[in-house]
């Protein structure tokens, strides 16, 4: 399948041709970016089109500066694409919407706030009152993140893992269908990420979200997802849509088994630093 409609790559199909595609919660069609820069126009993405399904996990590898952040900011409505539109539920997006949740890659959590005050920031900006339902609710979610008993912490007395949950909490008080993730946990270190993709998968398959993230690392990718989108260089253009077929729930042996280093190696493949003779050719 080539999806930029420049190089053909081979690229496994995400669906088998005899499975129904589940309905799409996101499309982008023909979606491409410029920005003006000092020395003129920048081409960032290149028109790209795909869905994702309802309850998908889709994760988005490229090199660092293809677009990646920029595509997840229109996809969550947050800046506008030049060309092309990006539907959600069936309907042109125009702006950002509570249905959608995002998470920065840069952290933003107000120091001068309690976790529980952090966490429920949505609600106040929504409807400035905070009911008891409200407060119940961001407890609830503080402690699905394995934040219980820190609710009355601050940020600077919280590890990095720990602020991340906080923000993990403060995206789903909102109850968002959608989870846009900009490398959630780009900054720490290997073994808290770990604990924290095993809880991104609880919160996937307990709450049915449908989940696009960023992320830097391929393994991770494969672990978390059941399909990965590779980015090429700027200006960013889809080289492959590799279908994940894990089954769920992960378990982290399986990130041990022959299966799951042919994946990671596929998609290493369309990432395009192997040399020749990794990539399989003679
Ligand atoms: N608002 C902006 N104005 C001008 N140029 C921008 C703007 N936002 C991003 N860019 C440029 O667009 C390109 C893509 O940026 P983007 O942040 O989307 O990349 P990325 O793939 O997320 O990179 P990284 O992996 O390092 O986070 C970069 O060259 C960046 O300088
Ligand atoms: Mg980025």
């Amino acid at each position: 399948m080539n999806l930029s409609g420049n190089k053909p790559l081979p690229v496994t199909p995400a669906k088998s041709a005899d499975s129904v595609p589940p309905p799409a919660l996101l499309a982008a069609d023909g979606v491409s970016k410029q920005f003006m820069g000092e020395n003129g126009e920048l081409s960032v993405l290149q028109p790209l089109s795909f869905q994702i399904a309802r309850g998908e996990f889709v994760c988005l590898l490229g090199p660092s500066g293809s677009g990646k952040s920029t595509l997840l900011r229109i996809l969550g409505g947050l800046l506008a694409p030049d060309a092309g539109e990006v539907r959600f539920a069936n309907r042109r997006l125009e702006g950002p919407r509570d249905e959608i949740g995002f998470v920065f890659q840069a952290h933003n959590l107000m120091p001068w706030r309690t976790a529980l005050q952090n966490a429920l920031l949505p609600v106040e900006v929504q409807r400035r009152r905070i009911r008891p339902e409200d407060e119940e609710r961001a407890r609830a979610l503080l402690a699905l993140v394995g934040l219980e008993g820190f609710e009355d912490a601050y940020p600077r007395h919280l590890s990095g893992g720990m602020q991340q949950r906080v923000v993990l909490a403060r995206t789903l008080i909102q109850d968002p269908r959608l989870l846009l993730l900009d490398e959630p946990f780009g900054a720490l270190d290997a073994l808290t990420r770990e604990r924290l993709n095993l809880e991104l998968l609880h919160i996937h398959g307990l709450r049915g979200k449908t989940i696009f993230m960023v992320t830097h690392d391929i393994p991770e990718a494969v672990f978390l997802s059941d399909r990965v989108l590779v980015l090429s260089e700027r200006p960013g253009r889809l080289v492959a849509d590799i279908s994940i077929d894990l089954p769920r729930p992960r378990r982290l042996e399986m990130t041990g088994s022959e299966h799951f280093a042919r994946l990671t190696l596929e998609v290493r493949r369309h990432i395009g630093y192997l040399r020749g003779d990794e990539r399989g050719e003679a």
